[in-house]
């Protein structure tokens, strides 16, 4: 962890307003997407992937509960009761609508509950002078978890039957973009961080990396292009996906992304309960790992690795030292990038030129999580905190990362050096990729 020098009191303040603005930014969003479905549909699973809306609510407060109001505060329990209910790896997914879960109205007077005295505890918390503190690193961990939650509560409407319940305004509109891709010179760059203030330990530490030469495309694979694979017969000869991603193409019987379909002759998409024309011009969401690798074959490239996407975004060859963002270090607005739920749907390609790289890539916050062709593991020098469940007994090889973000991750939880994993398999999730090839000679001058 990073040390923050002592902070003046002004500094304390500063922060605090900047935690308890986080917090709030989390409770509304969980607010509005648990206040937009009936008890009905909040206990309920909607899929066998997914938790009840109404366990993760109570989850979130668990965990709040667990960090800020035990650890961090020292205080009482609020309900120690129901810790063994909310741990995630006491009970898998599927067998949580069979728990004794509180119901809407218990759990969302829970929530309220921990959050009153976590904004106590933070009034009165000294932000320094302990790695869990400081920096209020223990604060914003819970600001994120409570937005990757977010995330995955979205992800659960998105497999919600019945009429439509959450609207937004539509994305900004896209532009031509004039190169497809662009080529990213050998060397070494910084990857990962020793500075972010609220990077989680997968994140860390900075270390140099070398990078062979790679062409990358400046945006992500869209609807259109995704449709011509699609249309080519692309899920129907192995020649184009691994033995493990055509077994499973086979086996689950898959012959498009998840929520398209086939209707009188043209496709349709199903995007929160809106059946409409496929956007063309939008990156593709709901891909699997497996199909990701499969169309990148197709279209003779492949996905990039983790460290190919991280110097892609953050590398400035100018400077020679790694960004926050692509566009700089300032936090993500809404001209940089498609993120925090703004917009319901990831924006045309193009719309955003402001949240480039300096190697002029695009879109690589925000809109859809890309998945790597890297497995997800420790970087050299990795240290757990602030305990092992949340990322070091996830390391393994089953596990694929993903990079950047989507229209439903919260800017508080989406970072240039940010990773996420999943099971290959997964299309659930807001995922996309874009691709990636070594270069050609003649291209290496
Ligand atoms: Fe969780």
């Amino acid at each position: 962890m990073t040390t923050t020098p002592d902070l003046t009191t002004m500094e304390q303040e500063k922060l605090r307003a900047h935690v308890a603005e986080v917090l709030t930014r989390a409770r509304s969003r969980s607010t509005a997407l648990t206040d937009a479905v009936d008890d009905h549909d909040l206990t309920r699973q909607h899929s066998r992937l997914m938790s009840p809306l109404v366990w993760d609510l109570a989850h979130i407060g668990n965990q709040e509960e667990l960090w800020l109001v035990r650890d961090v505060g020292g205080r009482d329990p609020v309900r120690q009761d129901i810790d063994e209910l909310y741990d995630a790896f006491k009970h898998a997914r599927v067998d949580r609508p069979a728990l004794p879960l509180l119901g809407p109205a218990e759990a969302r007077g829970y929530v309220t509950e921990v959050r009153d005295k976590v904004l106590d505890v933070l009034d009165h918390a000294v932000l320094e002078g302990r790695p869990l503190v400081e920096g209020a690193f223990a604060f914003g961990m819970i600001a994120q978890h409570e937005q990757q939650h977010d995330e995955t509560m979205l992800a659960t409407h998105q497999l919600r039957a019945g009429a439509p319940v959450l609207d937004a305004p539509p994305p900004p509109r896209g532009r031509w973009v004039p190169a497809a891709e662009v080529l990213v010179p050998a060397g070494p760059f910084t990857m990962g961080t020793s500075t972010e203030p609220w990077a989680l330990d997968n994140e860390r530490p900075a270390h140099q990396v070398h990078v062979d030469a790679f062409v990358i495309d400046t945006t992500p694979v869209t609807c259109g292009d995704y449709l011509a694979f699609v249309e080519a017969r692309g899920y129907h000869d192995p020649q184009w996906w691994s033995p493990t991603g055509w077994a499973h193409r086979q086996q689950a019987g898959i012959t498009a992304p998840r929520f398209w379909e086939r209707e009188d002759g043209r496709w349709v998409r199903t995007r929160f309960g809106v059946r409409e024309p496929l956007p063309l011009d939008e990156p593709v969401v709901h891909v699997s790992f497996h199909e990701a690798e499969a169309y990148a074959a197709w279209a003779g490239k492949r996905l990039p690795t983790e460290a190919e996407w991280e110097k892609a975004a953050r590398f400035d060859p100018a400077s020679g030292r790694s960004r926050r963002y692509p566009w700089g270090d300032e936090d993500p607005t809404a001209e940089h990038a498609n993120l925090g739920q703004r917009h319901l749907r990831p924006a045309p390609v193009g719309a955003y030129p402001a949240g480039a790289s300096p190697l002029g890539v695009e879109q690589l916050i925000g809109d859809v999580w890309e998945w790597t062709s890297s497995d997800f593991a420790g970087y050299p020098g990795f240290a757990v905190f602030p305990y092992p469940e949340y990322s070091q007994v996830f390391f393994a090889p089953k596990f694929k990362v993903l990079r950047g973000g989507s229209f439903g991750t919260d800017p508080v939880a989406c970072r240039g050096t940010f990773r996420n994993w999943d099971y290959p398999i997964r299309r659930q999730i807001f995922s996309g990729f874009r691709c990636a090839r070594d270069p050609r000679p003649e291209e290496l001058g």
